[in-house]
């Protein structure tokens, strides 16, 4: 079986995204007989490229990014550049992997309602939508818990590809907690304000703005 994976963040090779859906394609590919291939879209070379190929037999799994709440543009590019493909794609099973830098669940909720919708208006058969929270610091952590989520959907992938089913703990266990609890997050939110976006405010020079809103 033939896995491709469209990978919808405007970072391309670079990107979380291929980390977390490489984890989940390298389960897969441990059965014998096993494929999968990811296109950039990114780049648009990759973007016609992985079109072309989008209404062929296998799997489709497309992976993006939350960004502002919402899917990168790229990905919306590439659904509405898919959407062509609509009511032909019987041959097609289609996998969506959505994931965010923030750990709670909630914050892909209402994406996983979209994804199922979208699904039945392409026409395809939807075997499910991977929901991974706290993604963002995969790549430049390694800490147990990043490497325990990359553990977690080589495992998925593994199941997935024997019996074509997405594994509901595992999914569960991915998509993160509904709430942090409130001790740990008026501990953990300053440190994360503080080193984590304060270092990327302070590295552009808008620190000392940090409290500007809207007029
Ligand atoms: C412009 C921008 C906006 C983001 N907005 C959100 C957000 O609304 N919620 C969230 O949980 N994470 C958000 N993130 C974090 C990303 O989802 C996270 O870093 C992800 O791992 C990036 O994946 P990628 O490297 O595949 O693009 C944002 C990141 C960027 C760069």
């Amino acid at each position: 079986m033939r896995l491709r994976i469209f990978n919808c963040s405007p970072k391309g090779r670079k990107s979380n995204s291929r980390l977390i859906s490489g984890a989940f394609a390298r389960g897969f590919c441990e059965l014998p007989g096993n494929e999968a291939e990811e296109f950039f879209v990114a780049r648009e070379k990759d973007m016609e490229k992985g079109l072309a190929s989008f209404g062929e037999d296998g799997i489709n799994l497309v992976v993006f990014p939350v960004y502002v709440d919402a899917m990168p543009g790229l990905a919306k590019e590439f659904i509405e550049r898919a959407a062509l493909f609509r009511g032909r794609l019987s041959g097609t099973r289609l996998l969506f992997l959505v994931h965010t830098g923030f750990p709670e669940e909630t914050h892909t909720r209402p994406m996983e309602k979209y994804l199922n919708k979208l699904a039945v208006r392409l026409g395809a058969r939807l075997d499910g939508v991977i929901r991974l929270g706290g993604g963002k610091g995969i790549k430049v952590s390694d800490s147990p818990q990043k490497n325990k989520a990359l553990d977690e959907l080589t495992r998925l992938g593994q199941s997935y590809a024997v019996d074509g089913k997405l594994d509901a703990r595992i999914l569960e266990r991915l998509a993160g907690p509904s709430r942090i609890p409130r001790l740990v997050a008026l501990v953990m939110f300053p440190i994360v304000n503080y080193f984590g976006f304060g270092r990327e405010m302070r590295k552009n020079g808008a620190w000392e703005r940090r409290f500007d809103r809207p007029l």
